[in-house]
Order: structure tokens, then C-alpha cells, then sequence
């Protein structure tokens, strides 16, 4: 597959699609990397592995519009996998429909809890550790309409500890989304699966 990657930052997750594509762990090659931020890491990390890449301001424009022109530049790259890895941007009703169920999202954080508006980041370490929650992880999801729900397709359970902060439990959940990820890719890539309602299947 041809897989295109938005982004909003550092850009760990893209890296590992990227060092997974170079090793052969997956098929599927990153063609095109879009960020809504010009000082997105993620933006150099692509440039660093010779993909096109793109800043696209959504300054005074509508999120159609702004959406458009993201999915002019998928189109050009003949993109068959939309990646959001960090991406803090809503995607629009007509990009969700126009790429059904080849859009994904990491979360860190066990959806569908600790998921939705303003859940981002650190916000959602610091609600997870404020719940008293004894575990938390990531999620691997199909993009729906709404945000953060959608058919699960990999989730990985971290342990929250009592002395634990947002940064030492994001930190013990990146590794796992980088896994989780490229789990996603390979599970899509091999067509071994079905959606039935939110559950993703997966054929023997
Ligand atoms: C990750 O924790 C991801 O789950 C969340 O945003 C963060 C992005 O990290 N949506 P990076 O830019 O991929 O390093």
C-alpha cells in the first residue's frame, strides 16, 4: 500500500512506519508525509528519509477547504492508507467518507475511554493517572466520525504505577504504539480481517 501520514509533531510514530517499511517488517511504503505544523519534527524526519513532504497552513480557511487540499496531495501520491500518527487536526465528514475505513488512528490511551475532544497528550496520561486507573495503553482504530471511536484494530495494556507522572507514562506507552502500529499496517496490508459493527475481525 501506498501509505501517507499526517502529522502535528516529533514524529516517533511515522518513524517507526518509516524504519518498518525500510527493514521489510511491512510492505506498504510512507509515499507522502502532510503536517498542519511548519515546525512539526516529523516534517524533517520524512525529509531525512528522502519522502515528499508538506506543510499545509489551515490559517483563515474553513476545515473543508483545508481538507481539500490535504486530499489533493493524497490523490497525487495515489495514497491507499491515511495515517494519523499525532495528528491534531478533526478530520472532515467528507475526508472520513472519502477514504472509508482506510484511515487510522494511534490513541494513547485504552479507548473508548480517555478518548474525544481535548483528549490529547499529556491530557489524557493526566486523566488516566487522576482516575487511579491500574492500567492504560494504546489503541489502534479505524477513523469514524467521531473522534477517537472507531473499530478497534490492535490495543497494548501498560501498568500505571503509584509514583507514576503524565511524562513517565507516556513514556512507557510510546514503545507500544510504535509496536501497535506497525501491527495495524501488517493486519490491514494482509487483508486477513473484517469489520463487523466496532469490532475488527480477523480470518483465520
Ligand atoms: C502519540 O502519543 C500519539 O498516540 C498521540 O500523539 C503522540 C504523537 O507522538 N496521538 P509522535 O509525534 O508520533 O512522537
Amino acid at each position: 500500500m501506498n501509505i501517507g501520514v499526517l502529522v502535528s509533531g516529533r514524529g516517533t510514530n511515522l518513524q517507526s512506519i518509516i524504519d518498518a517499511s525500510l527493514s521489510g517488517k511491512i510492505k506498504s511504503k510512507v509515499v507522502v508525509v502532510i503536517s498542519n505544523r511548519s515546525d512539526a519534527f516529523a516534517l524533517q524526519r520524512a525529509k531525512n528519509a528522502n519522502i515528499p513532504a508538506y506543510f499545509v497552513s489551515s490559517k483563515n480557511k474553513t476545515p473543508e477547504k483545508y481538507d481539500e487540499e490535504i486530499m489533493k496531495i493524497l490523490e497525487e501520491y495515489r495514497v491507499d492508507l491515511v495515517v494519523l500518527a499525532g495528528y491534531l487536526k478533526i478530520l472532515t465528514e467528507k475526508f472520513i467518507n472519502s477514504y472509508y475505513d482506510r484511515i487510522i488512528n494511534i490513541h494513547p490511551a485504552l479507548l473508548p475511554c480517555f478518548g474525544g475532544k481535548g483528549y490529547y497528550g499529556e491530557f489524557v496520561h493526566k486523566a488516566v493517572i487522576e482516575a487511579g486507573c491500574k492500567v492504560s495503553g494504546c489503541t489502534v482504530h479505524f477513523v469514524r466520525k467521531e473522534i477517537d471511536k472507531g473499530p478497534i484494530i490492535v490495543q497494548k495494556c501498560v501498568p500505571v504505577y503509584d509514583n507514576d507522572t503524565p511524562e513517565t507514562l507516556a513514556e512507557r506507552i510510546l514503545p507500544f504504539e510504535h509496536e501497535s502500529l506497525i501491527e495495524a499496517i501488517k493486519i490491514i496490508e494482509d487483508g486477513k480481517y473484517k469489520i463487523e459493527g466496532m469490532r475488527v475481525k480477523l480470518i483465520e
